[in-house]
């Protein structure tokens, strides 16, 4: 399959645009507790009508540290499968070698940056946010499917990025600068992420009997249905992170609209907002364009 793709241009850009942890955090760069962390389209705090503007706030910023604490987790399963993915061909194309390890040197400081940040929020919240895990065990889960179902999820999880930095972060001036911050530089270098993960999933598949790439794309959608499972835990999660930080008691009522408006919440900003990518539904429809009607048909829950 030709690619729209080349490693070679996506290595160049990657060298242009690259950053440093501690250009983003630390000395005077501090998260500023008055400001939301979350763009709206993403926490979804303003149809909890019952709750007061500051609760609605420490709500956000509660979905703030679940976004970096996610996407540490997702990325230990990224990085692991890119070495793999780029080890066997070593001795191939020069370029293909430097951009899946520069993609996987980005990770791993990606997962170092999310990390700073969680600090730094619980230095600066007042009580403790439970989250789902342990990462690795959620990376060993993934990472036992498919190769071809995993770089799908992948490529969900990078389109996705894009996709909430365009749509909902960049235009918003209400944000934390900081967390907006880490936001558009994430977004920056998974531009070429999303660009290589198209290429990986573009040699798999063509490596693959149609059998396999039916296997493949069954394994993403198991895999979807793990991350979902997690999710939902996670707002179970939110919901008592949530009642600790404010000392409100939500009552039953509440606690089921919580439960209902966070838990769409969540979906949309982990599953849904990736799935209905159109680059992704795009190398999706190449693969087999039934699985991409498929997805089209069950991203409707996520959204
Ligand atoms: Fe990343
Ligand atoms: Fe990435």
């Amino acid at each position: 399959m030709k690619s729209r793709y080349s490693y070679k241009e996506t290595l160049e850009t990657a060298e242009k645009v690259g950053w440093r942890v501690e250009d983003i955090i630390g000395g005077d760069k501090r998260l500023d507790f008055t400001r939301p962390f979350l763009p709206e389209s993403l926490a979804r705090v303003e149809p909890m009508d019952f709750l007061s503007s500051e609760e609605k706030l420490v709500l956000n910023q509660i979905r703030g540290y679940g976004y970096l604490y996610t996407f540490g987790l997702v990325e230990e399963f990224i990085l692991p499968f890119l070495l793999d993915h780029a080890r066997p061909q070593l001795n191939g194309d020069d370029y293909r070698t430097r951009a899946l390890l520069r993609f996987a040197g980005e990770e791993a400081k990606h997962i170092q940056l999310f990390k700073q940040f969680a600090t730094e929020f619980k230095n600066g919240f007042a009580t403790p946010c439970d989250t789902i895990g342990p990462p690795q065990e959620i990376a060993r889960a993934v990472l036992s499917h498919s190769p071809l179902g995993v770089v799908l999820v992948i490529l969900q999880i990078e389109w996705m990025t894009q996709r909430h930095y365009l749509d909902s972060v960049r235009d918003d001036h209400a944000l934390d600068p900081q967390f907006k911050s880490l936001l558009r530089h994430h977004w920056i270098e998974e531009a070429q992420h999303a660009k290589l993960d198209t290429l990986m999933a573009e040699a798999l598949s063509d490596a693959c009997s149609p059998a396999e790439v039916e296997k493949g794309i069954s394994d993403y959608a198991a895999i979807g249905g793990l991350l979902d499972g997690g999710l939902r835990q996670q707002v179970e999660f939110d919901m008592q992170s949530f009642q600790r930080a404010t000392g409100r008691e939500l009552n039953r009522a509440e606690q089921d609209r919580f439960r209902a408006i966070q838990t769409q919440a969540i979906r949309w900003t982990y599953l849904g907002s990736g799935m209905t990518h159109p680059k992704f539904l795009e190398t999706v429809g190449d693969l087999r364009p039934a699985a991409r009607a498929n997805i089209e048909q069950m991203a409707r829950a996520f959204c």
